[in-house]
Parts: C-alpha cells; sequence; structure tokens
C-alpha cells in the first residue's frame, strides 16, 4: 500500500512538474536550485523530503489531517512552481470549503471514495464523486471541499499544486475564527449576533 502511495506521489510530481515547465506560477529562477543561506553542502539530502515517513504504518487518524510537502517542510521546493500534500478522511470526514491562492491543485484519489466540489466566479456549484483512481483538478484560487461519504470507509488521496507556497485560506476559520466584529459578520450574514457568536464557538473546539 505504502510503496503504491510511493509510487504515484512520484508520477505526480513529475506530471505536474512538465506541466509546470511550461507555465510555472511562481516567479522563474535565475539558478538550478535555491539553497537557503547558512545549509550545509548541498547532496542528495537536501533533494529529499522525508516528512511522509510518518505515514508508513500508522494507524489511520481520527479527524480529516493533511500532510504537506511545501516550501515551509522542503526548502528545496523554492523556486520549483510544485508542492504536495497526503490527504487522509476518516469515514464521513470533510475537508471545509477553501481556496489556494497561489496554485491549482490536481487530486489524485487512491483509496476510498470523496465527493468534492468547486465553486467558480459566478457561484456556480460543480461536483463529482470520485471512485478510488480518479483524479480532479481544482482550478487556482476557487473555493472547493472533499467529503468521504461512506461513514465506515477511510480514504486516502495525494494532492499536488503548481505553486511551492499554494497558501490556504479556509473559509470557516477566515470568517468565523478572526477578530471580525460579531456586528459586521451578523450584518453581512443578514442574522443576529448570538447566531453569529454560535458559529464562532462551534469552530472554536
Ligand atoms: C485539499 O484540498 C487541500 O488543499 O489540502
Ligand atoms: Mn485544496
Amino acid at each position: 500500500m505504502v510503496s503504491k502511495i510511493y509510487e504515484l506521489i512520484f508520477v505526480m510530481a513529475l506530471a505536474f512538474a512538465t506541466i509546470e515547465m511550461g507555465r510555472a506560477s511562481d516567479p522563474d529562477i535565475l539558478t538550478d536550485f535555491i539553497v537557503p543561506e547558512g545549509s550545509p553542502p548541498v547532496d542528495g539530502n537536501f533533494f529529499t523530503f522525508t516528512g511522509m515517513r510518518q505515514l508508513v504504518g500508522a494507524p489511520p487518524p481520527e479527524k480529516f489531517k493533511v500532510l504537506k510537502a511545501t516550501l515551509a517542510e522542503f526548502p528545496a521546493l523554492n523556486g520549483q512552481s510544485v508542492s504536495m500534500a497526503v490527504l487522509e478522511f476518516p469515514g464521513g470526514s470533510v475537508n471545509p470549503p477553501h481556496t489556494h491562492p497561489r496554485a491549482s491543485e490536481l487530486l489524485f484519489l487512491l483509496d476510498g471514495g470523496l465527493q468534492v466540489g468547486i465553486v467558480d466566479t459566478t457561484n456556480k456549484l460543480y461536483t463529482q464523486t470520485l471512485q478510488e483512481g480518479d483524479m480532479f483538478i481544482f482550478p487556482k484560487g476557487l473555493v472547493h471541499f472533499q467529503f468521504n461519504i461512506d461513514a465506515s470507509k477511510p480514504a486516502m488521496a495525494v494532492s499536488a499544486f503548481g505553486s511551492a507556497s499554494a497558501g490556504t485560506v479556509s473559509i470557516p476559520n477566515t470568517v468565523f475564527n478572526t477578530s471580525i466584529s460579531d456586528g459586521i459578520l451578523a450584518k453581512s450574514f443578514k442574522t443576529d449576533i448570538s447566531t453569529i457568536q454560535k458559529l464562532k464557538a462551534g469552530l472554536a473546539h
């Protein structure tokens, strides 16, 4: 299972890197790669990310979990216009609506089933039910979500992003977990302050 994941991660990374060579969204760099100041002499380790090893033999998580390999975790991605994440969905769990301001996302479903959706800039919703082996593209900047409909079976997917630092803007967190005032939110959602406070309290745990 794990070697299958590694193989698929490799194929997806290659495919995405090829696309991005023609249409990089991160700034082009003038060197082959960028080494952070103060790094030890570059060898194969610099180009290697071992952070996904923790998935090997690990029990499935209890809540939806994302394990990322982006610029923050893997400095060699700087300037390479690519990053990845492994998404683990316990039965019935959801990855709430969010956007990636700097990249599109190509999701490859390895295990289980997922309902996915995107909302375009005309507010039109597109949904799909994915089966194991399917891919789905989430265009750059659009709100999207994934939901494991099957309460009894986990799902696992790998996502590739066309930026080393795609960024994630969670809609529930951005709206209800910052210091935008209850009054502004109540007016914006045409509701009362206690409803807003209930939503905020729900997100707090
Ligand atoms: C999934 O959509 C993710 O961005 O992690
Ligand atoms: Mn996403």
